[in-house]
């Protein structure tokens, strides 16, 4: 079984992702977090994130290893525990540009498939492009979506009292240049169901969630 959800920022996806993937025993794979170790790796090794050719040609470069228990998700570049690293705002603002360079979207969608096939039970995998280019046979693509005052206030709320304005104009942002990149965009599949989770709670999202995975069993 392979659930694939995928939508912007602020849409719920890795919280409903982990908590559907540990309700129904199948292992968790959040896809953003390995972006975003490498683009911490690019900043951490002096690699101009907006030199294009010079992320390409670093790309192959890092170890990137995944755990893949949703109640304990880990992420490791080079042997060192990265899951702190990776959610700092300067990793937060050059991810996209990162991302959006076809070699290390080559080399992070290799990685992924060979994660997803090997996991025994299946697997709930979250991003932006996991129904369109990574895994398009999944047996259950999501595409969830909210509007950016919800993204906006969910946002802020993580990030304890951010400024939720600021942090709107960031994730239109972002949102916007993950969704008008050449190489795999954020993009709904055409056979994704799609869920607008602006009046939803978490819970809500959740149920909604397994019962289409429990259709599809
Ligand atoms: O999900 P998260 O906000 O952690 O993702 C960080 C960034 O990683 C996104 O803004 C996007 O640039 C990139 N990403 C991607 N493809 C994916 C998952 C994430 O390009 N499948």
């Amino acid at each position: 079984m392979i659930v694939a959800i995928d939508g912007p920022s602020g849409t719920g996806k890795s919280s409903t992702s982990k908590a559907v993937a540990a309700k129904l025993g199948l292992s968790y794979l959040d896809t953003g977090a390995q972006y975003r170790a490498i683009t911490w790796w690019m900043i951490t090794n002096g690699v101009d994130v907006d030199d294009a050719d010079a992320v390409a040609s670093a790309a192959g470069k890092p170890t990137i290893v995944s755990g893949t228990d949703p109640s304990h998700p880990t992420i490791t570049v080079d042997g060192v525990d990265a899951a702190g690293p990776i959610r700092t705002q300067e990793v937060t603002s050059k991810v996209s540009a990162v991302s959006a360079v076809p070699e290390v979207r080559e080399r992070i969608t290799e990685l992924q498939r060979s994660i997803a096939a090997s996991a025994g039970q299946g697997i709930v995998v979250e991003g932006r492009d996991i129904g369109t280019t990574v895994l398009p046979d999944a047996d259950l693509k999501i595409f969830l979506t909210a509007s950016p005052e919800a993204r906006a206030a969910r946002r802020s709320g993580e990030l304890k009292g951010a400024d939720v304005h600021a942090t709107r104009e960031a994730l239109i942002k972002r949102d916007a240049a993950d969704s008008s990149r050449k190489t795999s965009p954020l993009a709904k599949a055409d056979d994704a169901v799609e869920v607008d989770t602006t009046d939803l709670t978490l819970q809500q999202v959740i149920e909604c969630v397994v019962t289409l995975v429990e259709e599809k069993r």
